[in-house]
């Protein structure tokens, strides 16, 4: 009968021993089947050529399903599209593969970017033992990590602030602010009207109606003095002005359309507003990689121009620059692995044990990109400290 009631009883005597010996515990079978369990991680194989080519998205095999209440959505519109589209588990729970595959699959994003994406959030907000994060908040599917690892507080998930999710956002308010986590129409409305001022005009959509360099120059300008003015404790350290400028990199490189790579108000709309690909879109038609995207991030923060933000703190109302000078190879790279990975990982990399395995596998993949040669930045930060775990669902 097990297979057509799909239930077992977890405990083999209950039937003959008492229920103080045993309670009546009944769990399904597909929870026991799929139970997560450790997991060495496999990295991918390497895309060919051919599978980064210039592609319509998404095709028949991928149409758009909203998400259901269970389902995990976060702060990046470009993965909750590609779980709503199916390139992702919909639940929004994935390993570390599906982040690598789908991002090429939906964006085109170069594989060593993806991983390095992809493994610092695995270790920063995932279990990297079992190879599972969420895409959004805190959620049963994703175990927690022994204690010594990083804490008492739950791993969280990508919505989870600090760490990886930050302030300055261009859709989501500072954590400190409001509701970090999801879209906000007063902020996108605020990026609209950059659009309509700097943008693009286009003769099939108008004038004004194409987000260009201009545009997310003056609007990440704008953002950042806001939130210096509004944000007490705003913190811009250097890994995260890296990920806030790169973001506004990946709107220029990833969203435009790969067709003639312009980005119209209404596809920026489709992503941001209804994380959905835009009718006849179309993804770039070569690899986004780090080089790409880093020096695009640096002509929308253009040094030795009034737009230069450089990385630091609201202290006492005053926004204070961060002294960076041991700061080695690169500097978002050291502060991501320096200052926000837990320093219980540098021993654990050592080890032979899975954790040991995959936290060490991570590392390696948040390094490639940056090509510091043998330079590799050890964890040195912080475990989440006990009794002030910040909820992120
Ligand atoms: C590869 C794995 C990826 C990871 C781990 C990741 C992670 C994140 C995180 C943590 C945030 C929130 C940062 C914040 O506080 O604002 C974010 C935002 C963002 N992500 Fe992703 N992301 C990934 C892939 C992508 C891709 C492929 C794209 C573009 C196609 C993208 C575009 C964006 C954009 C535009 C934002 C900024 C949203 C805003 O500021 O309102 N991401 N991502």
């Amino acid at each position: 009968m097990i297979s057509t009631m799909q239930t077992v009883l977890l405990c083999a005597g209950s039937m003959l021993s008492s229920s103080l010996v045993c309670p009546p515990t009944a769990v399904t079978l597909d929870a026991v089947q799929n139970a997560p369990v450790p997991t060495l991680i496999v990295m991918p194989p390497r895309p060919s050529v051919n599978e980064t080519k210039l592609e319509k998205v998404p095709d028949a095999g991928h149409p758009f399903v909203p998400p259901g209440l269970k389902d995990q959505r976060g702060p990046c519109p470009a993965l909750n599209t590609l779980a709503n589209h199916g390139y992702l588990p919909h639940t929004g729970v994935v390993h570390l593969e599906q982040i690598i595959n789908a991002t090429r699959e939906g964006f085109n994003m170069d594989y060593d970017l993806a991983a390095f994406l992809g493994s610092f959030l695995m270790l920063a907000r995932g279990n990297p033992e079992y190879n599972l994060l969420s895409i959004g908040g805190e959620d049963e599917q994703v175990p927690s990590l022994p204690v010594k690892v990083d804490g008492k507080c739950p791993r969280g998930g990508l919505a989870k602030h600090g760490r990886f999710e930050g302030d300055v956002s261009m859709t989501r308010e500072d954590a400190e602010l409001g509701d970090d986590r999801n879209f906000q129409d007063n902020l996108y409305d605020q990026f609209l009207t950059f659009i309509g001022k700097y943008g693009d005009d286009s003769k099939v959509t108008g004038p004004n109606s194409l987000v260009n360099l201009q545009v997310m120059k003056h609007f990440k300008y704008q953002r950042f003095v806001d939130e210096q003015m509004r944000n007490p404790k705003l913190s811009f350290h250097a890994s995260r002005l890296a990920s806030s400028y790169n973001e506004a990199a990946f709107i220029l490189k990833f969203f435009a359309n790969g067709t003639d790579e312009t980005l119209t108000v209404s596809s920026l709309g489709s992503i941001f507003r209804n994380q959905s690909f835009a009718p006849n879109w179309w993804r770039r038609a070569s690899p986004g990689d780090l080089n790409l995207i880093a020096s695009t991030a640096s002509d929308i923060n253009p040094p030795n121009t009034p737009f230069f933000v450089k990385p630091g703190e609201n202290k006492d109302g005053k926004y204070v620059e961060d002294d960076m000078s041991d700061y080695k190879c690169d500097t978002g790279y050291y502060d991501f692995v320096y200052h926000n990975l837990p320093h219980t990982y540098d021993e654990i990399s050592r080890g032979s044990d899975i954790l040991g395995r995959n936290v060490k596998l991570l590392l390696e993949n948040i390094a490639r990109p940056f090509n510091c040669g043998t330079y590799k930045v050890v964890p040195n930060g912080p475990i989440d400290p006990d009794g002030k775990c910040e909820r992120s669902d």
